[in-house]
């Protein structure tokens, strides 16, 4: 029952395993990249996502944003292109049409808020067959888009905290502490996708139960935003590598090693924002590049 692997996933495997530059690549070889999120009371959130898409090489970015904040946050990303969408209650108010669009990843949830039209964003979302990482109030409604997943040919990444995880699989946050590796297995098995459970020791579990354990980071993540940042690392690695696990892997890694870098570098632990990790990127990739 335990035959699938783990391994710990090391600055080693990372040199090995993160891409070069093509010396004549341009923008579309690096990926076009939709993130969608945001609502009136979190705009900062989806903001995070982009930027650190962008930090992590991701070619051309859309923004997707209730068309109530679309303003505010256009004015933070001007390396981004934007999608304004209906909005009902400052967020999302349902379904969304992507067929104008020329994408070739998604990432979605970062400050989605949890208001009815999500349900009906999220399912058209994971609909569309080219790679997609799910996270934050996208996993809320899990359940009910969980049967449209199984159904999925591209690879799906979901990025629960163990919160959320928990929500997922209907137990309690404790079950999922003391079984990290079980019941991470479980659900990368039972639907076919990849999951990251997040936290100190995050896992990274693939479709066939292999798990990919990171041994970076530091508790000067544990702020609102992180997450937010992880996962447009994620969606940028995934238009870069041709191995998801080993993208997954990777974006993993350098997020903890830029906090890291962070706190051998004059920050503390109390002091690292999530724009900061943004901004640690650069340093971590010329590190292993
Ligand atoms: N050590 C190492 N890594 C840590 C630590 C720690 N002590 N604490 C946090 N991290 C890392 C996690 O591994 C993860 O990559 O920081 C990130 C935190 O991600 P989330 O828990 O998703 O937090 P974030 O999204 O930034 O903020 C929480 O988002 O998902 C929603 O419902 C959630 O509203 C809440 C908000
Ligand atoms: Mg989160």
């Amino acid at each position: 029952r335990n035959a699938a692997p783990r391994f710990v996933w090391k600055e080693d495997d990372v040199i090995r395993t993160l891409p070069k530059r093509n010396r004549s690549s341009h923008k579309g070889t690096h990926g076009k990249l939709l993130v969608v999120g945001g609502s009136r009371s979190m705009t900062g959130a989806i903001t995070l996502t982009a930027k650190a898409a962008l930090r992590s090489g991701a070619g051309l970015l859309t923004m997707a944003v209730p068309d109530d904040i679309y303003s505010v946050v256009a004015n933070r990303v001007p390396e981004a292109m934007y999608y304004p969408c209906p909005a009902r209650d400052g967020a999302f108010s349902g379904a969304m049409d992507v067929s104008a669009l020329d994408i070739d990843a998604i990432a979605i949830g970062p400050g989605l808020g949890r208001t009815d039209g999500i349900r009906d964003l999220v399912s058209s979302i994971v609909q569309q067959e080219v790679p997609i990482v799910i996270d934050a109030d996208a996993l809320f409604f899990w359940n009910e888009y969980a049967a449209l997943i199984r159904e999925r040919k591209a690879a799906t990444v979901v990025t629960p905290h163990p919160g959320e995880m928990a929500r997922m699989l209907d137990l309690s946050i404790n079950e999922v502490e003391s079984d990290r590796f079980g019941v991470s297995k479980r659900l990368a098995t039972e639907y076919g996708i990849y999951v990251v459970l997040k936290g100190p020791y995050t896992i990274v579990t693939a479709p066939d139960g292999s798990q990919y354990v990171n041994t970076t980071g530091n508790p000067a993540m544990a702020k609102g935003g992180s997450g937010d940042v992880l996962t447009g690392m994620i969606a940028a690695f995934l238009l870069q590598h041709h191995s998801a696990q080993e993208a997954i892997s990777n974006a993993v890694w350098v997020h903890g090693k830029a906090a890291d870098m962070l706190v051998e570098r004059g920050h503390s632990q109390w002091d690292v924002l999530a724009g900061d990790l943004i901004e640690a990127i650069p340093a971590v990739l010329s590190y292993v590049q």
